[in-house]
């Protein structure tokens, strides 16, 4: 696919066809996206694919608000970084997964950014379990040392999202004189 149209098509899809995801295709997706840059080139991320249907539904428990999408999902990559590699390892893992969701489409996959950083499995309740242990309960596979910015939920897409504008006005682009 041809870059301009991938980024164009890349929306955040919430409702997938359940049809199931290719290992393949998974696979193909995070080898492109370990070519995304670092800080310092510390190579920081790590990506973890979730294909076991019980555990990528269960992921969808990891906050009671905006990640319930993982139910229906065919496929979860779980995006992780190591905080002994760079200080820098948020961003280093944000700019992959950014990287990650634009091969998705280049695969014929639809994909939304879930995210789990600092939140907590219930919003209003200070006491409740980490969003980041919750996953880690759910997919024991993930070395207890690495930390989590987000779970990308995979799918084939059950619905056109509508692009986004082309052009939408002169705010976010400047020019300098
Ligand atoms: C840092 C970040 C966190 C996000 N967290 C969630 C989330 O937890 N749940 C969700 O449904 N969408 C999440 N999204 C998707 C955004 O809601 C989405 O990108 C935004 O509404 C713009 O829509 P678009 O991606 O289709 O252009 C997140 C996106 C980013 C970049």
């Amino acid at each position: 696919m041809e870059f301009k149209e991938v980024v164009k098509k890349r929306r955040s899809t919430r409702r997938y066809t359940g049809k199931p995801v290719e290992v393949e295709k998974l696979r193909a997706a995070m080898e492109l996206a370990l070519r995304a840059p670092s800080s310092k080139n510390t190579r920081s991320t790590r990506l973890m694919a979730v294909t076991n249907l019980d555990k990528v539904h269960a992921l969808g428990r990891l906050r009671d608000w905006g990640s319930s999408l993982l139910e229906e999902a065919g496929a979860a990559i779980v995006v992780m970084g190591d905080p002994e590699a760079s200080p820098m390892w948020q961003t280093n893992a944000a700019i992959m997964a950014t990287v990650l969701q634009l091969a998705l489409v280049d695969e014929g996959l639809a994909s939304c950014w879930v995210h789990v950083g600092d939140y907590l499995t219930i919003n209003d309740d200070p006491s409740s379990q980490r969003s980041e242990d919750y996953v880690k309960d759910v997919v024991p596979e993930i070395p207890a040392e690495y930390r989590i910015l987000c779970v990308i939920s995979i799918g084939y897409a059950d619905y056109t999202p509508k692009p986004l504008p082309d052009y939408e006005g002169p705010e976010r682009i400047l020019f300098a004189e």
